[in-house]
């Protein structure tokens, strides 16, 4: 089954096309550079820059896979959650062509499209995937954080969410404040490495909450302000340290561990490293803690897992992938988006779910239930 989709949920306008689960084309165009004068996605500017692009995007993917419009047999396209403005321009188009080419239009949630990243072969059928269900997935992305359950294809439970921020949004808003740009998650990822991991304590959220949840806002308010600390007044937070140690309730509870005065004067790189290798750690220990987390209690149901997903941007991370490969590889085979374009926003993933969605005729075809398609912006993985 060929199938063309279409993703403009955020800040990337992209079409694909697939045959079955491999993707013939993935066309992306980002808008990056645009977002980042502002230090962040505008909702506004990203759907004039949808609207500039969609056009371009679908006729380079049909060319890039040699196919006519003519010959596809579904189109897909993302109804959320996203962006609402953003979202609303692809589903527009999408509409537009079932309607004019008389084809079935399957509406695709943008997590079970992340999901589906690491499932996804090139055109020649490669890598070959063996996985079997139940599987857990965790999704990480700008957007969201979530431990999703999946006992089949189409079939998810979400077992643990972030309650406020995301990981890659909290690793965007300590990047900000420390100049990286937008975004800021691979550059902090590369300063971290320079970085000492222990310098800084910082607090891991939930640790425990008896359940999978998370939460990134604590973690980002204290490493603010510790950056806000160390980089007005470097000499301030040995002040901070003893009044801590005296018992004030009112200190910042971070602790130092070096407390070479000298080194930290002399480098503020080092400092900037030392920060973003410290708040990495404790980022990526929840995610790790809260997955283990997740698995043991499957595992006292009864529910024994053996393939763990791994995707969304942040999945490239070279820290979080040593992590779980030191934890979990001898009990789990982890899967990770085989291709860089798949572990952003991209519309392949989303054709390739979009096949196994057709696979269960879970496609539109009346007119007036197409026209009726609307945008979702917080549609759940476990509402499909
Ligand atoms: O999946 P994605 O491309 O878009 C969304 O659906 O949100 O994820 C983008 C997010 C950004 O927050 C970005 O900073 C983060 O992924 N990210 C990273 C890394 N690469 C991308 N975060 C940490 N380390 C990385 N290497
Ligand atoms: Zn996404």
């Amino acid at each position: 089954m060929k199938i063309l989709a279409i993703d403009t949920s955020c800040d990337e306008t992209s079409a694909a096309v697939v045959q079955d689960d491999r993707i013939t084309s993935n066309i992306l165009s980002s808008q990056i550079q645009f977002h980042r004068e502002w230090g962040g996605v505008v909702p506004s500017l990203a759907k004039r820059k949808h609207q500039e692009m969609i056009d371009l995007v679908i006729e380079l993917a049909l060319k890039r896979a040699k196919k006519k419009i003519e010959e596809i047999d579904a189109f897909a396209v993302t109804k959320g959650p996203g962006l609402a403005v953003a979202l609303e321009v692809g589903i527009k188009k999408a509409k537009q062509l079932a309607l004019d080419y008389k084809k079935p239009l399957i509406p695709i949630n943008h997590m079970e499209g992340h999901l589906y990243s690491a499932l996804s072969k090139n055109s020649k059928g490669k890598p070959e995937i063996k996985y079997n269900f139940p599987l857990l997935a965790l999704l990480i992305s700008g957007g969201h954080t979530e431990l999703v359950l999946m006992f089949d294809h189409g079939k998810y439970q979400i077992i643990g969410r972030t309650l406020d921020d995301a990981l890659g949004e909290c690793f965007d808003k300590v990047g900000r404040m420390l100049d990286m740009g937008y975004p800021a998650g691979p550059v902090l990822e590369k300063i971290a490495e320079k970085g000492d991991e222990n310098r800084f304590i910082l607090p891991i959220p939930m640790q425990k909450s008896g359940d999978a949840n998370m939460s990134y806002s604590g973690l980002k308010t204290a490493t603010m302000k510790l950056i806000n600390e160390m980089i007005k007044n470097p000499l301030n937070i040995y002040a901070k340290k003893f009044a801590n140690s005296s018992k004030s309730k009112t200190v910042l509870k971070i602790q130092q561990r070096n407390t070479n005065q000298s080194r930290n004067q002399s480098s503020n790189f080092q400092l900037i490293a030392d920060i973003s290798a410290s708040f990495q750690k404790a980022a990526i220990e929840q995610v790790l803690l809260k997955t283990k987390y997740a698995l043991e209690k499957l595992e006292k149901d009864k529910i024994i897992i053996k393939d763990l997903i791994i995707a969304g941007g942040v999945s490239q991370n070279k820290y979080l992938r040593k992590k779980f490969r030191k934890v979990f590889a001898k009990k789990l085979n982890i899967l990770y988006p085989r291709n860089k374009k798949l572990f952003t926003d991209n519309a392949g993933m989303i054709g390739v779910a979009a096949y196994y969605n057709a696979l269960r005729r879970n496609f539109i075809y009346d007119k007036s239930n197409i026209i009726n398609i609307d945008r979702d912006p917080n549609w759940r993985i476990d509402e499909i």
